[in-house]
């Protein structure tokens, strides 16, 4: 397991020389707001896009403290479905995107796939397209673990995949496969992270992310 605290060591030395301006996706959101703290804390320049439908004006509040740093961030609120909304967040001269903006909720996929789809997988080629019209160095997104679905084997193995178990893991695994596309076919960097029950600090979790503790849902 990689520890946040052994990122941040190597990423300090990096980011200290070059100061890079970066759009944060889902930055009132658990991890978003988390990746917010670290990078202006590293005196990087941030952006944060959110509709705020499950983080928290609170996390980004305590990102910005606890950075001490929060003079330079600046905010869009709006929608990724909203394509008008990541022009807006990347037209200030955004080199990376890091994109966690997403519903992500397991049981409430299944109850929503329509919604689910629109957010996570509209969203995620409205931020992809953006991206290309900016030529924006490189797009980092979160995948999930959700992707293996029915795979039981351990260790994992990223191309081996079971049947998807929700709508959550399906707009997921579309995401993987857009940015593929997108890579091979326009030349966009991405980078997708799987990450499985990511927890750091004291920030809030979503509502969502409570339950799926609770549950056991795999995320
Ligand atoms: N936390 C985990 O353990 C975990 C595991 C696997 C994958 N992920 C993925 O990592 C990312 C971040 O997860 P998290 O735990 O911080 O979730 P979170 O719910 O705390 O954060 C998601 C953020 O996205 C925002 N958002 C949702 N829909 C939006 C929209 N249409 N436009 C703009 N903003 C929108 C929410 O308001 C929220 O602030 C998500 O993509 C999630 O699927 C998280």
């Amino acid at each position: 397991m990689t520890r946040y605290p052994e990122i941040l060591a190597c990423l300090q030395p990096l980011l200290h020389e070059q100061k890079f301006h970066w759009l944060v996706t889902g930055a009132a959101g658990f991890i978003g707001s988390h990746l917010t703290e670290a990078l202006l804390s590293l005196g990087q320049k941030v952006t944060g896009l959110d509709n705020f439908c499950t983080g928290y004006q609170r996390n980004l509040d305590s990102a910005l403290k606890e950075s001490g740093r929060g003079e330079n961030f600046s905010f869009v609120e709006g929608s990724i479905t909203e394509i008008d909304s990541c022009r807006e967040a990347m037209s200030k001269g955004v080199d990376f995107v890091l994109h966690h903006a997403a519903l992500a909720s397991v049981p409430a996929s299944l109850k929503d796939p329509v919604e689910y789809e629109k957010v996570n997988s509209l969203g995620f080629v409205n931020i992809l397209q953006v991206a290309r019209e900016f030529k924006i160095k490189r797009v980092v997104y979160a995948t999930s673990s959700a992707v293996y679905g029915d795979n039981e084997t351990m260790p994992k193995v990223e191309d081996e995949i079971g049947k998807f178990l929700s709508p959550y893991a399906m707009t997921k695994y579309m995401n993987e496969i857009c940015a593929e596309f997108f890579t091979r076919v326009y030349g966009l960097e991405c980078t997708g992270l799987r990450y499985l029950m990511s927890l750091a600090g004291g920030r809030i979790p979503t509502e969502h992310m409570r339950l799926s503790f609770r549950d056991g849902f795999q995320r």
